[in-house]
């Protein structure tokens, strides 16, 4: 059974979508180990809770990063995490959390990257009158929104569009797109060359 590990700092619909998947069976052999949470009291958390599932808040707040990110990994380990999946968490990770779980990090960004990383991916899209957005699920590495692309999901804008109606369109292409990329990387069936994920065929 591979087991998940959730870290979130907000509302956690991208978490729910991957609860979701696990129960419909479309992530084979996945369960959820643990939600973690840097931010206390977040709708996230509360929604891991009522599904019965192990959910802890770890406050980064006025913490050094490498010294809460310890505090991270150990919970991680303890319910003996295989997959480390980012849904909303917004905080960036010191290298020494990349190193504890190399290729093991995921995390979803609401952009079809390398365009607009970083906050509001959605609005500096909008803002900057593509014609395309999406979104992207990709392995974490020490540079922001950067690591090897798993999986992208492109929508049109419509000329009724603004970055809101963007932002809930955008979110529902992340609610089926992360779920697959995190079955398709607990297959093994890829390899990296380079910057690409590549397929192995069946
Ligand atoms: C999602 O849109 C996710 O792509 C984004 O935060 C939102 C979290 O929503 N993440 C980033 O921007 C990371 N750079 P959720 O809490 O409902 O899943």
């Amino acid at each position: 059974m591979h087991q998940l590990g959730i870290l979130l700092s907000g509302r956690g619909s991208n978490f729910l979508a991957i609860a979701d998947a696990i129960r419909a069976g479309a992530i084979p052999n996945a369960r959820i180990a643990v939600v973690i949470s840097n931010v206390p009291d977040v709708p996230g958390l509360a929604a891991a809770r009522q599904r019965g599932l192990a959910a802890i808040a770890l406050d980064s707040r006025g913490r050094k990063r490498a010294e809460h990110d310890a505090d991270v990994i150990a919970a991680l380990r303890q319910y003996e995490v295989e997959l480390v999946c980012l849904a909303g968490y917004m905080r960036l990770l010191s290298p020494g959390f990349i190193q504890a779980f190399p290729q093991r990090i995921l995390n979803i960004h609401p952009s079809l990257l390398p365009a607009f990383p970083g906050l509001d991916a959605q609005t500096q899209a909008f803002n900057d009158g593509v014609q395309v957005a999406g979104c992207t699920v990709h392995f974490v590495d020490e540079q922001l929104d950067h690591g090897v692309i798993i999986l992208q999901r492109a929508i049109p804008v419509l000329p009724s569009d603004d970055a809101h109606t963007l932002a809930g369109r955008i979110l529902h292409e992340e609610h089926q797109a992360y779920p697959e990329a995190i079955a398709r990387v607990l297959s093994g069936r890829y390899q990296i060359i380079g910057r690409r994920y590549v397929e192995s065929a069946q």
